[in-house]
């Protein structure tokens, strides 16, 4: 890629707005496409948030904080992302509305842009066939936080090149990223093993292993995760690893990947983690409560 790099991201939820922050922090002029104005006013937010806390941290100098906001533009014009380098896409985990976009990307932007999309789950493969240019797509998958933590898997898909991939290395390497290598199979690396582990703590509740508390206590007490499993669905989003789970157990029909049914009715009574303010927990309080799930 020569320089400068302009990247375009589209969504600007949680994963949206974090790619958005690290392509900026790291000195790339990046237009962040999301549908409606109070979502991207929401992103915008975060990200100032972000990198207040991370020049607050010394992890980054203040200059370098109010630079990376300045490389960043918000719109709900998806035209504006014509003169993007690379596109990383990180809207719902919905093939669907990921291809009508992809579709019309292919269509408004040059044919050197590189595609490359943030979906956990689903195939890079049949997003790349949607478009004229599945030598040019990859997967990029990020990680919740996305400035904090360092991995992404980049995923090279049956028709993927190898320059295009050796070029999202790169670029995952630019954005100070560690990128490993993986396959285009549903969950990829980490996913394969972290969902089945998430879905299996929420088995345990069903079945009266132990408690809320206990369950994250002992996973972060016993094996030192910094998060217990039942506060990282929580983090995660129930909704988004119901989805995920779905996708996994569509590709692969192992029980270990079906959601079980307390997941799915805790998503229908809205409690989808902290983003709604409750799931496991509830988050109005400090520090956040387990909710009474009447098992
Ligand atoms: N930006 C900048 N700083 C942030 C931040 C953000 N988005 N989020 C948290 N921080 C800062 C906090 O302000 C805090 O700063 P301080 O030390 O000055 O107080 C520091 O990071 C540590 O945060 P906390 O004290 O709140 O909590 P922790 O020490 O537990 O660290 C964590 C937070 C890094 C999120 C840690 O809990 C962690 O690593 N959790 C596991 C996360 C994980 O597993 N992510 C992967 C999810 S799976 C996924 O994303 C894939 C998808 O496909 C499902």
């Amino acid at each position: 890629m020569s320089e400068p790099v302009k990247v375009g991201v589209l969504g600007c939820g949680l994963m949206g707005s974090g790619i958005a922050q690290v392509c900026a922090a790291a000195g790339f002029p990046t237009i962040v496409r999301d549908t409606g104005n109070e979502i991207l006013e929401k992103g915008r937010t975060g990200i100032q948030r972000s990198l207040g806390k991370l020049v607050e941290k010394g992890k980054i100098d203040a200059a370098a904080g109010a630079g990376a906001l300045d490389l960043l533009t918000f719109t709900t014009d998806l035209a504006a992302l014509r003169n993007c380098d690379i596109i990383v896409e990180a809207v719902t985990e919905d093939l669907a509305i990921k291809n009508a976009l992809w579709t019309e990307l292919d269509g408004l932007c040059r044919p050197t842009t590189i595609f490359a999309s943030n979906t956990s789950s689903l195939p890079i493969g049949a997003m790349a066939a949607a478009t004229s240019r599945a030598d040019r797509f990859v997967g990029l998958h990020f990680f919740n936080p996305v400035p904090l933590m360092p991995l992404v898997e980049v995923v090279r898909a049956v028709a993927t090149s190898r320059e295009v991939f050796d070029r999202a290395m790169t670029f995952a390497r630019r954005l100070g990223k560690e990128p490993v290598a993986a396959r285009d199979r549903s969950g990829f690396v980490v996913n394969l093993l972290l969902v089945p582990y998430l879905l299996d703590a929420v088995r345990a509740l069903e079945h009266g292993v132990a408690s809320i508390a206990d369950l994250d206590r002992g996973m972060r007490l016993g094996c030192g995760y910094p998060m217990g499993p039942l506060t990282l669905l929580d983090f995660v989003g129930l909704d988004t690893v119901v989805r995920i789970a779905d996708i996994m157990f569509e590709e692969y029909r192992e029980a270990r990947y079906a959601p079980p049914p307390l997941l799915r009715r805790m998503v229908g009574a809205g409690l989808q983690g902290r983003k709604s303010g409750r799931g496991f927990y509830d988050y109005a309080t400090d520090p956040p409560r387990p909710i009474d799930l009447g098992l």
